[in-house]
């Protein structure tokens, strides 16, 4: 897949000195759905402002299909549709005259077949006479969806597009948004829903703290999002993993006192009761166990942990 964005040590610090984004570098490909994944205040708002040009740079560059988007901002800025968080729509307007409006903003000439085109994708077309004020909520963020595609962009950003919207709503807008891919769209969207990722993004990019941590096809992440823990406490600390235990990935925490089983949720069988019963047979007495599911939490740590010693 070719590339259609580049971002390059894309570094953003606001008035008084916050730094948002340190030295980003980011590659989306064309077509794909990528989704950055992180908690409130990673800067995904403000990366994907950054790229879009409604946010100023600070260090670095983002190129939109090899366009600067600061010095061809125009030719780059064509290319991106961008649906942010919040539902700004004029409440009184119907839904043609709102999409049009938007498609006017960039000069483009009138082309209401177009406009009736998008709409009939995103379920709207017999609405289109509709006030925005008598539609439901799935609906308003259609129309905040076909407003961003009436420019005829290639690329659409989607910031939080569920952010506090019902299950319902929120598989709803995953199929909008598969159908969208399907006729072409390259598509970023922003989550802090992991099920989100997973069920929409080809990869998943985790963004915390205003860097990106890794980029990564969705199945290999899922993978390692997959991995849980079994902490083994035990009545007596040990000085080695027992001999004979090769076939489980083991090491021993707390001085001894504490031996840590990995293993994978998604095969078939954790393993856990084969692993206490041979650990009994070696006359290992067990104290008390308990699980941990590896959490994004975790896999941040691990990644800055990972950094750390690289
Ligand atoms: N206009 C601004 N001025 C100063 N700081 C800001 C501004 N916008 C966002 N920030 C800060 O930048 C960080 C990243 O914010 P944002 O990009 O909105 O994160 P996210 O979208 O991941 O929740 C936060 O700490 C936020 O408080
Ligand atoms: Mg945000």
């Amino acid at each position: 897949m070719a590339d259609i964005v580049r971002v390059e040590g894309l570094s953003k610090s606001y008035k008084g000195g916050f730094q948002a984004l340190k030295h980003v570098d980011l590659t989306i490909r064309e077509g794909e759905i990528l989704a950055l994944l992180g908690p409130n205040g990673a800067g995904k708002t403000t990366l994907i402002s950054c790229i879009c040009g409604i946010t100023s740079i600070s260090a670095g560059r983002v190129l939109v299909a090899g366009h600067d988007n600061v010095t061809e901002y125009r030719a780059a800025r064509s290319l991106i549709g961008l649906v942010p968080q919040e539902i700004n729509l004029e409440p009184f307007e119907t839904v043609m005259a709102t999409v049009r409006y938007s498609r006017g903003l960039f000069g483009k000439k009138d082309n209401d077949a177009y406009i009736d085109e998008v709409l009939r994708q995103l379920s709207l077309y017999d609405k289109r006479d509709t006030q925005v004020r008598a539609l439901s909520g799935g609906m308003k963020r259609r129309v905040l969806i076909a407003k961003a595609l009436s420019h005829e962009p290639q690329i659409l950003f989607l910031d939080e597009p569920t952010a506090g919207v019902d299950v319902s709503l929120r598989k709803e807008m995953w199929q909008t948004v598969a159908e969208l891919q399907k006729r072409g769209v390259t598509i970023i969207l922003t989550t802090h829903y992991i099920e989100e990722a997973e069920a929409m993004a080809d990869r998943i990019g985790i963004i915390s703290d205003g860097q990106i941590r890794l980029v990564r096809e969705k199945q290999a992440l899922m993978h390692e999002l997959g991995r849980k823990v079994l902490r083994i406490e035990l009545a007596q600390p040990l000085t080695e993993v027992p001999a004979g235990l090769d076939t489980y990935e083991l090491s021993l925490a707390k001085d001894g006192a504490e031996l840590v089983y990995t293993y994978d949720v998604q095969s078939d069988g954790t393993g856990i009761t084969r692993l206490l019963t041979a650990l009994a047979e070696r006359g290992v007495k067990v104290r008390d166990i308990r699980t941990e599911q590896s959490s994004l939490e975790d896999i941040f740590v691990d990644l800055v942990e990972a950094e750390g010693q690289a």
